[in-house]
């Protein structure tokens, strides 16, 4: 083995020249000058203080020296390459300054700008209404029941004694499901033409006593005009229990009135027939523009006089009823009623035209208020 070269001038080693080393130390330190951002910053630190830097290619050169030679080289590449690293060092404080700085300007929140206002819409009045009525009556501790628009027809009407002759059938103007191809064929299935058959499928599945109230979605063979439509909606009410009468309808009734129209509102029954009950009423409103002051009623417009408006029907559960749903009309008996919720609206508003509530412009509903 050869001793080491002791003549050996580590100046001429090109790398470890002390001008090379201070031109390698003028190029990082350009490079970190020139780097803006801390991904590049990491690029330059790799090039200029990495295993494979000129730098650390220098620092390998230092081991082939002789050994009096190694000491000089070896500080001067340390203090190039501590030269370097102070420099990265520093620079990545500041960039990380910096960038931070920069993100949280760009995340700034002016929280005095006015907001971005979309319009949210509003409840249909006919939803409001819906869930008004199903509150009053809950809070009575009744339930709302429910039943399919698509109805059999022998809920619709024979189960609430309206027969296949009985000539109230002809009252109602049915929309009726067809079966299968035929377009003459009837399926035994309507679109219900009220909401009292959801009375038969309630007394038909519970036991009673039974307080339920059902708003609902009803089809008519009506024309669409300025008072008709072929679908509209309605409440329905039934109670059964022991020894209730007409007596307990009407202060249902009134109670209803009230809690809708305000405290100064009654109603008033006149006699009516229904084939599911007996005795029937129609039931009125107290005119709620002119409350039927001697003052006012005769010119008013809402009631036409009249000092009441007509709001729905309603009466003591027919036996037969009763016995073709399966309860004891010996045990017990009951009440029901029903009233349209479209006109109620109509009514109340001065909405003189009933299909804007079919025609799903919000800037119809918004008035109604509620905004979700
Ligand atoms: N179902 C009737 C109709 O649509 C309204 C009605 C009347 C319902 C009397 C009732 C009632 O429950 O007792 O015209």
């Amino acid at each position: 083995m050869s001793a080491p070269n002791s003549d050996y001038d580590p100046v001429e080693v090109t790398p470890l020249h002390p001008d090379e080393i201070a031109r390698v130390v003028r190029e990082a330190l350009d490079a970190v000058a020139g780097a803006v951002t801390l991904a590049e910053l990491k690029q330059v630190r790799l090039d200029h203080a990495g295993d494979r830097s000129p730098l650390a290619l220098a620092n390998r050169e230092i081991g082939a020296l002789p050994p009096q030679a190694r000491k000089e080289a070896g500080q001067r590449v340390g203090q190039a390459r501590g030269e370097v690293n102070r420099a990265i060092a520093e620079r990545t404080a500041a960039l990380e300054v910096a960038e931070k700085a920069a993100r949280l300007a760009a995340e700034t929140v002016d929280v005095t700008l006015p907001v971005d206002r979309e319009p949210v819409g509003a409840r249909h009045p006919i939803t409001t209404i819906q869930e008004t009525v199903a509150d009053i009556f809950v809070a009575m501790g009744w339930e709302v029941a429910e039943g399919p628009e698509v109805e059999a027809e022998w809920l619709n009407f024979d189960a609430l004694n309206l027969g296949p002759d009985h000539p109230a059938r002809t009252m109602q103007d049915t929309f009726w499901i067809k079966s299968g191809e035929s377009a003459s064929q009837e399926s035994g299935m309507v679109l219900r033409t009220h909401t009292s058959p959801v009375q038969a499928r309630t007394m038909l599945t519970r036991t009673p006593p039974i307080y339920v109230v059902c708003p609902g979605r009803v089809y008519r063979t009506d024309e669409a005009d300025a008072t008709h439509m072929p679908v509209f909606h309605q409440v329905e009410g039934l109670a059964i229990d022991r020894g209730l009468s007409m007596a307990h309808l009407k202060g249902t009734l009134d109670h209803f009135a009230r809690a809708i129209y305000g405290a100064g509102m009654t109603t008033r029954f006149r006699p009516s027939y229904f084939p599911f009950t007996e005795p029937s009423a129609e039931v009125d409103l107290l005119c709620y523009v002119c409350h039927n002051d001697p003052g006012a009623v005769a010119g008013c417009r809402t009631c036409g006089g009249e000092g009441w408006v007509e709001w729905g029907g309603c009466g003591v559960v027919n036996p037969r009823v009763l016995v073709a749903c399966g309860v004891d009309p010996e045990e017990f008996s009951g009440f029901a009623f029903g009233m349209g919720l479209d006109r109620t609206i109509t009514s109340r508003y001065d909405i003189a035209d009933l299909r804007d509530l079919w025609d799903g412009d919000i800037r119809f509903t918004e008035p109604f208020g509620v905004g979700l």
